[in-house]
């Protein structure tokens, strides 16, 4: 690894860490009567570290009153107090709620004409000199491995400046703008060279969708095509990652090729099965000659033959397979769903089993999914209640005020503008109903459906509030009605904005509180209300390999056909879904190619050749 690398365990404890050293600076220099100089990003990825530095400020005392900040970019053009600049970011998720001196803040503008930005980057730079250098610096990292907005083909030597922003960095804020063509095309950004003249630099990054760049970051050759890589050239770097975005790294993906390892049978599996894609064979034919090749000869050692390990694991891998028979038969099972839609994209073919094998199922929806909906779906519906009141199937007197109200306030809605309740109401109501239509297809019935529509979600906007005890407690109030068996629980970590995540943290609080934090089979002995087993299914990002699932459910052709006809009914996210991310395949075509790939990828293990295989990992 050419970056020094910091890989925790959870997503929240990157804002703890870099906040820590943060205060920590900020605290010396305050003691010393001298500022802090400190620069800043936006992004999703920092708000973490915001929100712990404010609960220092309020909770602590660190005062920020000393400290001066420098952004490292913003849109242009872009209004300050438009929703999306990084002005009104920064206020939001920091400055209003600490003591900063607002003559402290820098941000570049994004408000100023086009012939006075070459003189205010001048500015910018010389503003940064004179406050003594930038003491400690922020960067996310985008997938084209930009820092502040220097995209691919940056120079090492560039200052601050207006550059052209990349297409994979405008898909990538096309939820937030609502639409691609909304994102602007430029923004002025504080160069690479002055950001490598920082003293101290902190970089961080979550999620899977950043495994790919930050693998190439930290561990490929320096090259102007992915701007991340200068930092290998600084001095004082850190790279903050969770275990999702360091997937790619060597030591945790191949930790066998760094160092000597301690043999599990877990590690075992997973080298024996990266072994038999690189000979490109079966795990029973892999020979002491391969394991040789690649170095990975103490493995049969630690097994006794290459006979006997090769059969741990085939057998390890075969006993994951579970088909109805193996599955659960007439138990209670909750399946939360973060948005209408999960549920069937991922585990429609689980959920059609479960349904025949007579368990009692419950499909919770957490959040409404409201902000998915495309204006053009409620203006047809709209029509379509327009057209009930006109042939009067319905009372025409309240249905036409609200017709008049959605049709104005859509007529002139500025693209990202908030909707109004109605609106936002009828966009749920979209969603509920594709929803119904959706598990019906898997043999439910509407019953089967809860809409829990999580307070946490309902800001109208991409940006979420923090998971509340309110959200907890719908939460925990379900759990306690149906004293489920099982739950299924959306386990991926990458969401473009985070709201599975969320889920899952409203789902984990909520179990804590009824059942404590003891481990399943503790808490039975000890006569605790029974902890219902949890499988977590992986969203419509990702799936989870098969080395780390816990079982592997096959798929006939025709439930994978029926699968796909429930994810056919949720029509607002047909065709083209308003947050597709840089997949430009619709939802079921990820679902049928990650669900045969899944069989795919056994059958070229040597197991058996199934059509298709869902994945589910034990929690
Ligand atoms: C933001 C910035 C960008 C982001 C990067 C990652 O000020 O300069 O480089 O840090 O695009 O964004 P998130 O954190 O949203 O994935």
């Amino acid at each position: 690894m050419r970056i020094r690398t910091v890989i925790v365990e959870d997503h929240d404890d990157i804002g703890r860490l870099v906040a820590d050293r943060i205060a920590e600076l900020i605290r010396q220099r305050n003691e010393a009567g001298r500022p802090t100089v400190l620069g800043l990003a936006t992004g999703s990825t920092p708000i973490g570290v915001y929100r712990e530095l404010i609960r220092r400020h309020t909770e602590e005392g660190l005062s920020f009153a000393r400290v001066v900040t420098f952004n490292l970019d913003e849109y242009y053009p872009m209004d300050p107090k438009s929703i999306h600049s990084y002005h009104r970011f920064m206020w939001e998720n920091l400055f209003s709620a600490i003591d900063i001196d607002p003559a402290n803040v820098h941000i570049p503008r994004g408000d100023i004409p086009r012939e006075a930005i070459a003189a205010e980057a001048r500015a910018y730079e010389d503003a940064i000199r004179a406050a003594g250098g930038i003491d400690i610096q922020i960067l996310g990292i985008g997938k084209t491995g930009h820092i502040g907005f220097n995209e691919p083909g940056s120079g090492i030597d560039s200052r601050t400046r207006v550059v052209t922003l990349d297409l994979v960095t405008r898909k990538d804020a096309a939820a937030d703008f609502f639409g691609e063509e909304n994102v602007p095309r430029e923004a002025i950004t504080m160069g690479i060279a002055t950001i490598l003249e920082a003293r101290e630099i902190l970089i961080l990054a979550t999620g899977e969708h950043k495994a790919d760049i930050v693998h190439r970051a930290v561990e490929g050759e320096v090259d102007h095509e992915v701007p991340a890589t200068f930092l290998q050239r600084h001095p004082n770097t850190t790279f903050y990652v969770d275990r999702a975005a360091a997937a790619l790294l060597t030591p945790v993906a191949t930790p066998w090729l760094v160092d000597e390892v301690q043999w599990t049978d877990s590690l075992a599996i997973r080298a024996v099965t990266w072994l038999a894609h690189r000979c490109g064979k079966a795990v029973l034919k892999l020979t002491q000659r391969d394991y040789a090749e690649y170095r990975l000869s103490s493995l049969p050692a630690h097994y006794g033959s290459v006979g006997a390990l090769n059969g741990m694991v085939f057998n390890a891998l075969g006993a994951k397979i579970r088909g109805r028979s193996k599955l659960p038969k007439g138990k209670r099972i909750i399946c939360f769903s973060p948005h209408p839609d999960d549920d069937v994209i991922s585990m429609g073919g689980i959920l059609h089993k479960l349904v025949e094998n007579g368990n009692e199922i419950i499909v919770a929806y957490m959040t409404s999914g409201n902000i998915a909906v495309f204006d053009h779906d409620v203006r047809r519906y709209v029509d379509f209640l327009h057209r009930m009141a006109r042939e009067g199937y319905i009372a025409p007197a309240p249905a036409a005020g609200l017709i008049a109200k959605v049709t104005e306030f859509l007529a002139h809605k500025e693209p990202g503008q908030v909707d109004i309740p109605e609106v936002q109401d009828l966009k749920r109501m979209i969603r509920e109903s594709e929803a119904v239509s959706g598990i019906e297809v898997l043999g439910l019935t509407a019953s089967a459906a809860r809409f829990l529509n999580l307070p946490f979600y309902r800001t109208g906007t991409v940006r979420k509030d923090p998971i509340g005890p309110a959200d907890v407690a719908i939460v925990r109030a379900l759990l306690e009605q149906v004293q489920p068996h099982l739950i299924f629980v959306a386990g991926d970590l990458s969401d473009p904005h985070g709201t599975h995540r969320m889920c899952k943290e409203a789902i984990d609080r909520a179990i804590e509180e009824l059942y404590g934090k003891s481990a399943r089979d503790e808490n039975q002995s000890s006569g605790c209300p029974q902890r219902p087993e949890i499988w977590l299914y992986r969203g419509a990002w990702q799936e989870w390999p098969v080395t780390e699932a816990t079982w592997l459910v096959p798929l006939s052709q025709e439930e994978l056909r029926l699968k796909i006809q429930a994810i056919f009914k949720h029509q607002s996210q047909k065709d083209t879904a308003p947050f597709p991310g840089q997949d430009e395949r619709e939802f079921w075509q990820r679902v049928e190619a990650r669900n045969k790939g899944t069989a795919a990828e056994l059958d070229r293990l040597g197991l058996a050749e199934y059509f298709a295989m869902e994945a589910y990992v034990v929690e």
